[in-house]
């Protein structure tokens, strides 16, 4: 019986939910060094990761403050999306995002080189796939008439592969986007994008992974119900096994153990991590420590040892907004106003106005499929509507001198059609408000401007009479 939840339903399988979560890594870090995963090198100083991964179980761990929900990200598409929205960032907008991104060396503070990375690491992904399946996509989708830097649409061709096309109408650039991902993950995403959600963006990037592999060791289904830990209790569900003890690099690290699955491509595999203890507890510590946790240190660690696996299968699809999680990170002047997109574009007032992300993966006896993928709307800030459709208050007033010249308090403005209620207005007090007794005496000339103002015209019935 495969586990299936589908956004926010709830499903009780926190364990799997991070195995997941540490597939994706765990492809990107092994597209480094093929080879670094086997036993015979643990000892092998680790390669710099030429990847950025600093953003990957930080989101997992954001998105899990719930361990009642199954949740999935793919963070290769996360970080292409979130490494090109930085390239186009300029000032405090792209200082902000660095160390975030681990884009930065947290020591000197110097930029490291990404760009390579993603280069490589995106070729290599897509050039070995003779015992499997993988495919990438990147695409930036442009409204005509909104300029964008050469250099910008060039490093985004040369890095990511990623072509400009223009966006046509919400309705059909919605269409473009979602065949052109449908294609790449074969149809298990097949619908990233609303023609809605295209409605005034001006540019969207779009990230697509797609992944299939069989299990180098398959299991077999178990069909006796075995209990599963959730954080509503014990669930009977029914498993799969490795038929036979199996070889497999194994780590005790205290708080958690983990486990390595190959695929039949032995330098993909799944990585699972169970919490130590049989407990929500143990899980929360896990979850806890994610964002602290690196792949190639856990499989530096790991050994090869003889075991029987059991494990559920698993399915899970998952549908985010990002702008929250991400802004709970520290990634929030992309998302306002006033950010700064100077090296992608010479508008100004260009901000996101969303980030979405989709994944899919399917664990079953045979092997993973999994599909992910996002967009980045940006926007430009819209001309503020400023109505004066109610009473208010207007000053005259001279700035360096802070000389209030003239004060009114607009009840209701005449017209020649609509002539002015009040040639001459007279005051009448019904009472003194009863917070004006309080103040004494010697503060009646400082707060003259404003509590004299307010209870000059505190009482609606003072105003607008004709004389
Ligand atoms: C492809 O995979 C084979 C076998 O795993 C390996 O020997 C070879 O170096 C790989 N080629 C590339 C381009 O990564
Ligand atoms: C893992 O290590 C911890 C601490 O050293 C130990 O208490 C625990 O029994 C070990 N677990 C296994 C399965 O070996
Ligand atoms: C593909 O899988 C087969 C069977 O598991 C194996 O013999 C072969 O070496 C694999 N090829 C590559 C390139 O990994």
């Amino acid at each position: 019986m495969a586990l299936v939840s589908r956004g926010g339903r709830w499903c009780p399988t926190l364990p799997l939910s991070l195995s997941l979560l540490l597939l994706l890594p765990a492809l990107v870090s092994a597209s480094i060094q093929p080879g670094w995963w086997r036993k015979e090198s643990p000892q092998e100083p680790e390669p710099r990761p030429s990847v950025p991964t600093a953003l990957d179980l930080p989101l997992l761990q954001e998105l899990a403050a719930d361990p009642a929900e199954n949740q999935a990200v793919s963070p290769f598409v996360m970080s292409s999306l979130m490494t090109q929205v930085c390239l186009g960032a300029g000032g405090t907008t792209r200082d902000e995002m660095l160390p975030i991104l681990g884009l930065e060396d947290p020591e000197t503070g110097a930029e490291l080189d990404y760009l390579g990375g993603y280069q490589s690491a995106i070729e290599h992904l897509t050039s070995n796939t003779t015992n499997i399946t993988v495919a990438t996509f990147n695409g930036m989708y442009v409204r005509p008439g909104f300029s964008v830097r050469p250099s910008y649409r060039s490093t985004l061709r040369q890095v990511y592969g990623s072509d400009a096309l223009p966006i046509t109408s919400p309705e059909e650039t919605a269409r473009e986007i979602n065949t052109a991902v449908a294609e790449v993950t074969r149809g298990k995403i097949a619908e990233l994008v609303a023609a809605n959600q295209l409605q005034g963006v001006d540019l969207v990037l779009v990230s697509a992974l797609y992944f299939k592999a069989l299990w180098q060791h398959p299991f077999v289904a178990d069909d006796r119900p075995t209990p599963f830990l959730t954080a509503e209790g014990e669930r009977r569900l029914t498993m799969m096994s490795l038929p036979d003890p199996t070889s497999l690099l194994y780590a005790n690290l205290t708080q958690f153990e983990a486990v390595a699955l190959p695929y039949s491509e032995p330098e993909y595999s799944l990585l699972l991590l169970r919490p130590a203890e049989r407990s929500m507890e143990s899980v929360q510590t896990l979850l806890d420590m994610l964002d602290t946790l690196n792949m190639a240190d856990i499989y530096s660690q790991m050994y090869e040892i003889s075991m029987h696996v059991t494990m559920p299968k698993f399915k899970i699809e998952t549908d985010y907004s990002l702008t929250e999680p991400l802004t709970a990170l520290g990634i929030q002047e992309i998302f306002s106003q006033g950010a700064d997109f100077s090296q992608m574009t010479d508008e100004r007032g260009v901000f996101v106005s969303d980030i979405i992300h989709k994944v899919f993966i399917e664990v079953t006896e045979e092997g993973t499929e999994a599909a992910g993928a996002g967009a980045v709307f940006f926007t430009r800030s819209m001309p503020m509507n400023f109505i004066v459709d109610r009473p208010f208050v207007a000053v005259v007033y001279n700035r360096p001198l802070g000389l209030n010249l003239f004060s009114a308090y607009v009840a209701s403005p005449g017209s020649a059609a609509d002539p002015a209620p009040a040639a001459r207005t007279r005051y009448s007090r019904p009472q003194l408000p009863k917070f004006l007794s309080q103040f004494p005496r010697r503060n009646a000339i400082n707060t003259f401007d404003g509590s004299r103002i307010r209870e000059f015209f505190s009482s609606s019935r003072l105003l607008g009479q004709r004389e």
